[in-house]
């Protein structure tokens, strides 16, 4: 019996391995990165989430949206934790379409971030968590579980694993990217080192910009991570308690029995 379980254990297994691998075709190098967020008691870092909506907003949002994500989310602890008026000042950057007056009107804290302005330029609100399944061996998520690894380590990579290399291709230029499956993509070398002027005085090389967008563009993401590793810390302390509860009840409820050792219980 055991012998068929285990059997059938590695079939799906291996029939895993083969759909992973074939959905990361050629998967490109990921590079394990350090993140605050990583483990079961990471939690994410308010000033690197306020440096990467830095970058985000100076250089990335030129093409790529988050349309998905609402302004006022930016105040929200376990986030950037923006003071109310800073989120509305950001909210007031942006214009929004009004279908109500049929009009665009500056941005409110309730919008939303916009789509994105260039048409092949993919929304990045979930980009962290589609880019993620795809690591490890074989795409199973092993790296993820065990070290750590998914989509921030993947933009990350993406952000830093430029070549330099340029090839041509029915009329678009492909930059040459160790990271992206494939080995071309369209988007050319955002990050160039001191695009933005970080306030907390980091210094903005092209790794610390890549490290800080890639870890704003998991909170996008994942916005509740710290929320849901607290509950499911706490769900273990009681499960844990709980368990030593019922053991000592259940070693209660069976001692009367225990004690007339040698006599069944039928007597
Ligand atoms: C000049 C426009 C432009 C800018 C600026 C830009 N991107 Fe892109 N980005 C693109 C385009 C176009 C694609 C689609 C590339 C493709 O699939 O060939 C893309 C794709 C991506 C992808 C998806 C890669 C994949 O696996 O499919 C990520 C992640 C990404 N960009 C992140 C960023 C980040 C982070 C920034 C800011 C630091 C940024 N981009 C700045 C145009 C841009």
């Amino acid at each position: 019996m055991i012998r068929k379980i285990t059997l059938s254990a590695l079939a799906a297994l291996a029939i895993a391995a083969g759909g992973g691998a074939h959905a990361a075709g050629g998967a490109g190098h990921v590079e394990d990165y350090d993140f605050s967020f990583e483990g079961p008691f990471g939690i994410y870092d308010q000033m690197q989430l306020q440096r990467g909506l830095q970058v985000y907003t100076e250089i990335c949002s030129a093409c790529h949206g988050l349309q998905y994500v609402p302004f006022r989310t930016l105040g929200d602890s376990g986030g950037p934790d923006l003071p109310d008026d800073q989120v509305r000042a950001y909210a007031e950057f942006y214009e929004v379409f009004d279908a109500e007056i049929d009009d665009f009107r500056v941005a409110l804290p309730t919008d939303h971030f916009p789509e994105s302005g260039l048409e092949n330029a993919p929304d990045l609100s979930l980009m962290a968590k589609k880019r993620a399944g795809f690591h490890g061996p074989y795409g199973l998520g092993i790296s993820q579980l065990f070290r750590g690894m998914g989509g921030a380590e993947y933009i990350t990579s993406l952000l830093v694993g430029y070549t330099g290399e340029e090839k041509e291709e029915a009329g678009a230029v492909l930059y040459e990217n160790e990271a992206f499956s494939g080995g071309y993509l369209s988007m050319g070398p955002p990050l160039w080192g001191d695009d933005v002027e970080y306030e907390d005085g980091t210094e903005a090389t092209i790794e610390q910009q890549a490290q800080d967008v890639s870890a704003f563009l998991m909170w996008t993401a994942e916005p509740k991570m710290n929320a849901r590793k607290e509950a499911g810390f706490i769900a273990v302390l009681f499960l844990t308690i709980l368990s030593v509860l019922l053991y000592l009840t259940n070693k209660r409820i069976w001692a009367p029995l225990k004690k007339g050792k040698g006599t069944s219980p039928a007597e």
